[in-house]
């Protein structure tokens, strides 16, 4: 059904790419959890030096693991614990370049060096969050950042609410 390539060029341009490609896999689709699942075969697929790709969402007052690709990781995440506790209690993206310097973080794969965490707003609500590790430092910057947010708007428009 998909025969989609790894995107190249600059991250710009790899981002608009993936936001394409999502939009195809959203169409006609409104189940949080598919959309979820595709979405993160999708970033697992279309970019390099990944480690882990993935959801967490928020369930009652924690987060509790979605859809992903890497190996298998923590259940349950509570907020304000680790990148993605901190990301969805401030509900701010977290760039974080090397994860041994960031207190409290949650080593889910010890291959992990660097991680992006984006939250999911669903207007203004707290969803949950969308996660990247990746095994190489200083792996993520802002042009992901902005992509990765894109990418995770793309996501609360095509889906319910979950
Ligand atoms: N490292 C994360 C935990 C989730 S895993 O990386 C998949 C954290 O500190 O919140």
């Amino acid at each position: 059904m998909f025969e989609g390539e790894r995107p190249t060029g600059t991250k710009p341009q790899i981002y608009r790419e993936l936001s394409l490609m999502a939009e195809g896999l959203f169409r006609g689709e409104r189940d949080p959890i598919a959309n979820a699942a595709n979405l993160s075969a999708l970033l697992w697929m279309g970019l390099t030096d990944l480690n882990w790709a993935g959801f967490y969402f928020l369930r009652k007052t924690v987060l509790v693991l979605g859809p992903f690709q890497g190996k298998p990781a923590c259940v349950r995440i509570e907020p304000g614990k680790g990148v993605c506790g901190s990301a969805a209690a401030q509900k701010k993206c977290l760039i974080v370049p090397d994860v041994e310097a960031f207190p409290g973080h949650i080593a889910c794969d010890i291959a992990s060096r660097s991680e992006l965490v984006v939250p999911l707003l669903q207007g203004g609500r707290l969803a949950g969050v969308l996660d990247l590790d990746s095994p190489s430092r200083a792996r993520f910057d802002d042009e992901d950042a902005r992509g990765i947010e894109t990418l995770a708007a793309l996501w609360v428009a095509a889906s319910d609410p979950i």
